[in-house]
């Protein structure tokens, strides 16, 4: 019997941060490292089109996010890394699934009843301003990403849990128009561990609030974020909150436990900001050395880069005809 299948998609739109890191990426290399599934990892290139249109940023962005994975502890040779638009069949499946999908299922998507919203609070004269239908038929290429593979896990953060939900349905409405099990119902994997990191200013990081401390950021544009963190007046020697602490919050999303209870016994004696964020950025540096290191190895050798994602496509690309034969044979008998 085949092996379960885990499939997620990164998006290319930036670089990666602190938060994806722990939040995001070091969860699902470890769920890829699990030998009792055959993980699939894509960057999703042609969603990044909806608003990257550049074609030179729209690739530098997904090099450098494949990199990005690899130096993080992906395993190419373990996990089929790919990239979304090497792999046709998926546009060729989302045509279909969409004459199976309700357009009011899409309706209510919620990255497309954001932006009405948004349109609706500015006073737009069109509640559909600024959507291309890309946006809108988002998660109909997801549900394509997802299904076209057999997927049965899907690890994602809990913002795509409704995308998920979106697939199964369609895959129901499939099976059922043919009374064939040929699509897999996929399951979001929702890997919380609780930590959510705060960005600079004490505020969820995120690309949008632009307060990020970027994962591949050199030695010393890392040591500048960190001396740029808020803090507030209490001097050395003080007693210090380590639970109000953005330092604090930030550092243990790192550190070991041991580490962990240093550090926060020193705030309780009053350690002074400065020596706090020294050792903030010690902590980083060491963690993100090997990384970093990896990185640049990497993104400097784009032939190994294009030839591990060419490996990659075409076994997605093997995994996409199989599903696609079948689709042809049950949609139009041929
Ligand atoms: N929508 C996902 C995100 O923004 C990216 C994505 C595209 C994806 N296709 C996918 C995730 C398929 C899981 C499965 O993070």
């Amino acid at each position: 019997m085949s092996k379960p299948i885990i499939l997620t998609g990164i998006k290319p739109t930036g670089s990666l941060h602190l938060g994806n890191l722990v939040g995001a990426v070091k969860p699902a290399v470890t769920l890829s490292q699990n030998r009792e599934n055959q993980s699939f990892y894509f960057l999703a290139d042609y969603h990044a089109l909806i608003t990257v249109k550049n074609g030179q940023q729209l690739n530098r962005y997904t090099m450098e996010m494949a990199a990005s994975w690899i130096a993080l502890g992906l395993d190419p040779e373990q996990v089929i890394l790919y990239r979304q638009s090497d792999v046709p069949e998926i546009f060729e499946l989302a045509w279909i699934l969409g004459c199976f999908t309700p357009k009011g299922l899409l309706n209510r998507a919620h990255a497309y009843k954001a932006q009405r919203q948004y349109n609706e609070r500015r006073g737009e004269k069109t509640l559909d301003a600024g959507v291309n239908v890309g946006l809108f038929t988002y998660p109909l290429l997801m549900a394509a990403d997802i299904l076209i593979m057999q997927t049965r896990w899907v690890p994602v953060g809990r913002d795509q849990g409704q995308h998920i939900e979106i697939t199964r349905h369609i895959a129901q409405a499939f099976n059922h128009a043919y009374n064939d099990e040929i699509f897999v119902l996929p399951e979001a994997l929702t890997q919380d561990n609780g930590v959510v990191i705060p960005g600079l200013d004490g505020r969820k990081m995120s690309k949008s609030y632009g307060n990020t401390i970027p994962v591949f950021a050199t030695h010393d544009e890392l040591r500048a974020l960190i001396f740029r963190i808020e803090t507030d007046s209490t001097k050395p020697g003080e007693p210090k909150n380590p639970d109000s602490s953005v330092l604090f919050q930030i550092f243990r999303a790192v550190a070991t436990k041991e580490e962990t209870d240093s550090f926060r016994r020193q705030f309780v004696k009053g350690i002074g900001w400065q020596d706090a964020k020294e050792q903030l950025f010690d902590l980083l540096d060491r963690y993100l050395t090997d990384p970093r290191q990896r990185y640049q190895e990497i993104i400097h050798d784009p032939r190994t880069l294009d030839r591990i994602l060419a490996q990659g496509a075409t076994k997605a690309r093997d995994q996409a005809q199989m599903v696609m034969k079948v689709v042809g044979r049950l949609t139009k008998n041929q």
